[in-house]
């Protein structure tokens, strides 16, 4: 692999944690140049860094500390189910949030410790309980009294010891929620008869351990103040867990937390800029790591009324800010064009490896060779003839030709685990460590996508 000159390309403190660098062989990222990978591993490619995972964690973890408490981060396994990037992940003291019985098997394959797995999920997997009572989960969340019903079943069946933490709803409203993508209205409410009755059965059980409480404000949040009035809820709930006899230990902030150089979209913005085909380009929002200092000083704050009897470790979920920093995607231009006044260039990665209508999400896109001094603004979509196969519409780049490459930035999460192979096979996915590269999962062949159907030459179904 070439070794290009090390000229840093400015950026956003934590959001360029390994910045992009150019050198003779175009863009490169550790020292190795896109262009080379594409070659040699075919386009599109996701490419991911691991040095940026390591500092990534670290960087996290360290902004967690300013809540004067054992920190812990648990990765929210959804959003880059990728064996090989979750195993860097439990190999850095990582734990793994899952949501279905398939990622619990994921984060078990993967070598996680039980004690360090996070489940969530039991309203929409019923099964879900077994599986992870059986498993020795480290966290089960309940989020509302069937759920906790459910648990006391499994365990009393299996006689098993369950830690459970209690889902607090965060108190927004549900404009808010819509606003910020997040959950709706799940979770226990502060003085509520059913948080009542929750903790009711949480101290009469001789299974259930009320071990924590939990919350998710939402996701591709750039301000704390939601997770301030998320806490406060908290501790109203911690403070009715004292009164009943409880004692729980660990506060679970959620994930959540936005990246610097990602504008999310509300769902209004988002149809906008779908019908005026114009959209805004991602400024420089706070970062991840400073969201999360800013949620860690507010539980230090808010819990500081309650002394000992407050948490003892928090924990935090991130998805989104742990890996979208960590993996960028190398598409190749196909063909270019003029329609209704407007220059579109059509690229090999569209739909099927990114998802815009379902995040909401625009991302930094520049070009990996030539840098011509002409430029022009381009809608860039990908390959499917759907007119909402867009990956992003005005961007400013060079004059392209076709065969130029783009790298699209920051699409570590959600983005290989929601590309379809509607139109093509899914891309391949590529890690650097140490100027190494290798491949951490093939692009997908005939094999991958049709291997399980079953037909006979004449396309007849087998009975
Ligand atoms: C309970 C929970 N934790 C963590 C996450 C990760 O969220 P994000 O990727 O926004 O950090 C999610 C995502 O929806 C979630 O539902």
């Amino acid at each position: 692999m070439m070794r290009p000159e090390d000229h840093m390309i400015p950026g956003g403190a934590n959001a360029d944690i390994r910045p992009l660098t150019h050198g003779e062989g175009g863009l490169a990222w550790e020292g190795v140049a896109f262009d080379t990978l594409a070659e040699e591993f075919g386009s599109p490619l996701y490419v991911t860094s691991f040095p940026a995972l390591r500092a990534t964690t670290d960087s996290l973890r360290s902004a967690l500390a300013c809540s004067g408490l054992e920190g812990r981060l648990a990765f929210a396994v959804k959003a880059n189910p990728v064996p090989g990037i979750l195993g860097a992940l439990v190999g850095q003291d990582v734990g793994l949030v899952v949501m279905s019985g398939h990622e619990l098997h994921l984060a078990l394959a993967v070598g996680v410790h039980r004690a360090n797995i996070i489940v969530h999920g039991l309203s929409r997997h019923r099964d879900l309980a077994e599986t992870a009572v059986f498993a020795h989960a480290g966290l089960i969340v309940a989020e509302c009294l069937e759920d906790l019903a459910l648990l006391e079943r499994t365990a009393s069946r299996a006689r098993l010891p369950v830690e459970v933490a209690l889902r607090v709803s965060p108190g927004l409203k549900r404009s808010r929620f819509f606003k910020v993508g997040g959950p709706g209205p799940a979770g226990f409410r502060p003085d509520s008869e059913d948080l009542e009755t929750g903790l009711l059965m949480l101290s009469r059980s001789p299974y259930l351990r009320l071990n924590a409480l939990s919350f998710h404000v939402g996701t591709g949040l750039s301000e704390a103040s939601l997770y301030r009035r998320a806490l406060l809820a908290s501790r109203s709930v911690w403070r009715e867990s004292l009164a009943q006899g409880l004692r729980p230990a660990v506060l679970d902030i959620g994930g959540g937390f936005g990246l610097s150089h990602v504008r999310t979209h509300t769902p209004g913005q988002l149809l906008a800029s779908l019908l005026l085909q114009r959209g805004r380009a991602p400024r420089p929002g706070p970062t991840a790591t400073s969201l999360m200092h800013q949620a860690g000083l507010a539980v230090k704050e808010v819990f500081a009324p309650l002394g000992e009897d407050g948490p003892r470790m928090i924990v935090a979920e991130p998805g989104r800010a742990l890996v979208g920093p960590c993996q960028h995607l190398v598409v190749t231009v196909q063909s270019l064009g003029i329609r209704n006044g407007r220059r579109y260039a059509i690229c090999d990665g569209g739909a099927m490896s990114l998802s815009p209508l379902l995040l909401g999400e625009r991302h930094r896109i520049e070009p990996i060779s030539g840098s011509g001094a002409r430029t022009a603004l381009y809608d860039l979509v990908g390959n499917t003839p759907a007119p909402l196969d867009l990956i992003a519409s005005g961007v400013r780049l060079p004059v392209l030709h076709p065969g130029d490459r783009l790298l699209i930035r920051d699409v570590g999460a959600y983005f290989s685990c929601l590309g379809t192979n509607f139109s093509g096979p899914r891309p391949g996915i590529v890690g650097l460590d140490g100027e190494r590269a290798f491949e951490l999962r093939p692009a997908e062949t005939f094999d991958h996508i049709f291997g399980h159907d079953t037909w006979t030459s004449r396309t007849q179904l087998v009975p």
